[in-house]
């Protein structure tokens, strides 16, 4: 079965708990299963650290293993040109990832207003919750099928 990492960086183990208010109160592992739920035909590898290297590490594995990507690069999204090189890695590569965000960046503090994602990106779904993941999860199929 082909498998679709979903990746979270920092902070993301939190949800439930963290800013319910822009984030919402469900958890990563109701995350989890919602997107299990939505999946035909593939297998959801959703993952979180707050560790740079850790998630750069998982984009390497997915260009090695030639994985599609659902990525939520949190707070890495407004200054890590490191994360950036390594999403490049996978697009360059031919391969989907998609920047997803749970709020909208764009409505809130100027410092998010800045991505240094979504240049190397396939694409970017934001300001849905948990559904802008469901989009990214649609989109991939379609994709793949
Ligand atoms: C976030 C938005 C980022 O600005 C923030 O640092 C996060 C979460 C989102 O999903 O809305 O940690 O990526």
């Amino acid at each position: 079965m082909t498998t679709v990492l979903v990746l979270n960086g920092p902070n993301l183990g939190r949800l439930g708990a963290r800013e319910p208010d822009i984030y919402g109160s469900g958890t990563l592992d109701d995350l989890r299963a919602k997107l299990e739920g939505e999946a035909s035909g593939l297998q959801i590898d959703l993952r979180q650290t707050d560790s740079e290297a850790e998630l750069i590490g998982w984009l390497h594995e997915a260009v090695d293993l030639r994985l599609s990507v659902i990525l939520n690069p949190a707070a890495f999204t407004h200054y890590s040109y490191a994360l950036s090189d390594a999403a490049k890695l996978v697009t360059a590569a031919g391969l989907i990832l998609v920047e997803v965000h749970l709020s909208n960046p764009h409505a809130r503090e100027e410092f998010r207003h800045t991505s240094v994602i979504s240049s190397v990106a396939t694409g970017v779904i934001a300001g849905f919750g948990f559904d802008s993941y469901s989009l990214a999860l649609d989109l991939v199929q379609r994709r793949l099928g």
